[in-house]
């Protein structure tokens, strides 16, 4: 396994539309290790492969249930809203609000080829839809409601309110 550089902001690879993937051998084995090693080591909850410059449909995420791959993945439905804050290995340090389905459905495959199907809810949700945007070159930028700044920043959030709501339980 080797760690990859993430792209960031600014590079033209995290516009593009990412194609799918057709050949699932010790190549793409090795592709989707890199990638859980990367998102552990930037800290993230998901990483899509056009972060690491490959266009490929292609995404891991673990949102402490341990990692999972999702190859050539189709969200075949959504369910409510969730509206929160969300950030990015590829945009460093900024955060902004985004509004997305609080559960979806998807559909892809794991990397032996063999399809799978489940439903994601909450932050998994959020991070299904937030990878899967990556692989049609959308960043969240796109969607967030306010400009995107440093995590204190957000509007709505209070260090110190919340220090005091969180000394009141
Ligand atoms: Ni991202």
């Amino acid at each position: 396994m080797a760690l990859r550089e993430i792209l960031t902001e600014g590079d033209p690879v995290l516009n593009r539309r990412s194609r799918p993937v057709e050949k699932f051998d010790q190549r793409l084995h090795e592709l989707v290790d890199d990638m859980v090693e990367t998102m552990y080591e930037g800290d993230g909850v998901g990483l899509a492969a056009p972060q690491i410059g490959v266009l490929r449909r292609i995404f891991v995420m673990d949102v402490g249930e341990g990692p999972l791959a999702f190859i050539n993945p189709e969200i075949m439905e959504e369910d409510g809203e969730q509206e929160g804050p969300e950030g990015c290995l590829s945009l460093p340090g900024l955060f902004g609000i985004v509004s997305r389905p609080q559960k979806v459905r998807v559909r892809a495959q794991d990397r032996d080829g063999v399809f799978f199907e489940m439903t994601a809810e909450d932050l998994a949700a959020r991070c299904v839809c937030h990878e899967n945007d990556h692989l049609d070159g959308i960043l969240f930028r796109r969607h967030s409601q306010v400009p995107l700044c440093s995590f204190d920043e957000l509007p709505g959030y209070e260090p110190e309110e919340e220090a005091e709501e969180g000394g009141e339980a």
